[in-house]
């Protein structure tokens, strides 16, 4: 146990994750609490060379993809996540290991594997897993962000991400609908990010 929070962000590309989380930082911050603002895949270099992949994902097995998320994700847990929930602080990632059980999970791991591979990473005290129509979520990254899509995002493989995001049952999840005005989204996740802290007692 430790006597800090974590909560991770999570839902499909395009849901507006990375909007919204910094907002939600500020929001905690003005409340006097001491907040860490992370993300997944991480800059360290696992993270960057699976960030080399995104355009040549067909240069390694879905074993070897699923390998490098894990190698990312256990410097980001032991480096970054366990210290800072340690000292007290809140941490919010911009996605953490349902977005493997999910992503890998569609290129063909089971979901069940990749879940039981994570005995060293902290169960989120909440997950916000945000959620979108998969064709808004392309829409949106082709038009808002002006990019195409890169091989994580194809469109076929989001439907099946999709459909393993809406599959988990584990009751830190709380669906948040992201097809709505910035504004009433993050009063969404005030909300209940409220009731988790109520429940903590903070
Ligand atoms: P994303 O959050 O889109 O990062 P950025 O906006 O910085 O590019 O994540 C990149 C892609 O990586 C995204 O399409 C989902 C994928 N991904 C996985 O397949 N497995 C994982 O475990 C994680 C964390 C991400």
């Amino acid at each position: 146990m430790h006597p800090g929070l974590l909560i991770a962000f999570e839902g499909i590309d395009g849901t507006g994750k990375s909007t919204q989380l910094p907002l939600l930082a500020a929001h905690l911050r003005e409340r006097g609490l001491v907040v860490v603002e992370t993300r997944e895949p991480t800059d360290g270099p696992y993270g960057q060379q699976i960030r080399a992949l995104y355009r040549n994902r067909s240069q390694v097995s879905p074993e070897r993809e699923l390998e490098l998320f894990l190698l990312d994700r256990r410097q980001h847990v032991a480096e970054c996540i366990r210290p800072a929930l340690d000292r007290g602080e809140v941490v919010l990632t911009d996605r953490y290991y349902f977005s493997t059980a999910a992503y890998q999970g569609a290129a063909g791991c089971d979901p069940a594997h990749v879940f039981a591979c994570h005995d060293f990473a902290p169960e989120p005290d909440l997950v916000l897993l945000l959620t979108l129509p998969v064709e808004e979520g392309i829409a949106r990254i082709r038009t808002l962000r002006g990019e195409t899509l890169n091989d994580f995002e194809q469109r076929e493989q989001l439907e099946k991400v999709a459909a393993l995001f809406a599959s988990f049952t584990h009751s830190c999840i709380v669906r948040i609908h992201a097809a709505r005005p910035m504004e009433e989204v993050q009063a969404s996740i005030r909300a209940a990010v409220q009731q988790l802290l109520v429940r903590k007692g903070g």
